[in-house]
């Protein structure tokens, strides 16, 4: 099969565009005009150059069996940003595909910020109640997708971590010292970023009816014990710093106030405060199991152990 990954020089896009090509697939990616391709080293991908917002789209999707859409932004100045990516570039991006690549089927990324917190299980056909922009902007692309008329299949992934992740690895990093928790007993699901890649490619693979949404997720459980196992990983004492949310809350809106100094969106933000906040974010993965046949296959220590291995490999811890 031929397979597009919009995305591909991300974090979660490297992890599939691997993952496609060990099982034999041929993998080509699209990156703007600037990307840079050191997370794709060492990979035979082929690259197209063209951007969501701009030129070469047609061109990408040409000929494609599969296009996956990971392409997104996580983080913007205010909710216009995140709409004009995720909602309206997904929208060019399947007027492309319904031009040059009308039988392709196409995968969405798409996030469990989409369908919105819950002290869980959340189900994939509860109703929608984003939380946040980008929880918003990714509902919306979802939309475009259901509206398109192509063969599709939207996947809702929780927090991914993993190798080359630039997001949780700021975690990783001050579990060195202490694990600061915000959400006391609120539970999060997880995926480990390779067995995302192997529940995307599944999801490929396996016939359903169009338009259905999954879950892609691995375990869940408190913020507080996800520190004490990172902290494990990289064989430190596990130091608890419980956080008052009115800290959290002054902490969101300090960083907002960096960024804009900066001059750029960082992912930690008021709007994700208010993630951390939310009643819980906990996926229910049955109905990837009972329909793709799919659960994550790594156990989190193991995947932590891995992740904690690359980033020391490579100087980030
Ligand atoms: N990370 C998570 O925890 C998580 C959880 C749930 C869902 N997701 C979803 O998974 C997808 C991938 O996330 P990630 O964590 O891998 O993010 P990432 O590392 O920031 O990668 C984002 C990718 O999108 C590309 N991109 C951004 N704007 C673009 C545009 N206008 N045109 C073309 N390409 C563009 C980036 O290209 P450049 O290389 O040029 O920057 C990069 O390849 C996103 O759709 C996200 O919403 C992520």
């Amino acid at each position: 099969m031929l397979a597009l990954v919009t995305g591909g020089t991300g974090f979660i896009g490297s992890h599939l565009c691997a993952r496609l090509l060990a099982a034999g697939h041929r993998v080509r990616v699209l990156a703007r005009p600037g990307s840079g391709l050191a997370s794709l080293e060492g990979l035979e991908v082929e690259v197209a150059r063209g951007s969501l917002e701009g030129e070469g789209l047609e061109r990408a999707v040409a000929g494609a069996d599969w296009v996956f859409h990971l392409a997104g932004a996580l983080k913007g100045f205010r909710e216009a940003d995140l709409m004009r990516v995720n909602r309206d570039g997904t929208g060019r991006l399947l007027r492309a595909c319904r031009a040059r690549a009308p039988e392709a089927r196409f995968l969405l990324v798409s996030s469990l910020a989409a369908g919105g917190p819950g002290p869980g299980p959340l189900r994939e056909d509860d109703p929608p109640r984003p939380l946040t922009w980008y929880g918003r902007s990714k509902l919306e692309a979802e939309r475009e997708v259901l509206a398109s008329g192509l063969e599709a299949v939207i996947l809702r992934p929780p927090v991914v971590f993993g190798p080359r992740d630039r997001d949780v690895l700021g975690y990783f990093r001050v579990a060195r010292f202490f694990l600061p928790v915000a959400g006391g007993g609120r539970r999060y699901s997880l995926v480990y970023a390779p067995d995302l890649a192997d529940g995307l490619l599944r999801a490929a693979q396996t016939p359903c009816p169009s338009g259905e949404i999954f879950h892609l997720t691995g375990p869940d459980l408190t913020w507080a014990a996800f520190g004490q196992r990172i902290a494990a990983a990289l064989g430190r004492p596990a130091r608890v710093l419980a956080l008052p949310e009115f800290v959290v809350r002054a902490c969101g809106r300090a960083a907002d106030l960096g960024a804009r100094l900066r001059g750029r969106p960082g992912i930690f933000s008021s709007q994700k405060v208010m993630e951390m906040l939310a009643p819980g974010w906990v996926a229910s993965p049955d109905k990837a199991a009972r329909i793709l046949g799919w659960t994550a296959p790594t156990g989190l220590d193991p995947a932590l152990a891995a992740t904690v291995a690359w980033y020391r490999d490579h100087g980030w811890i």
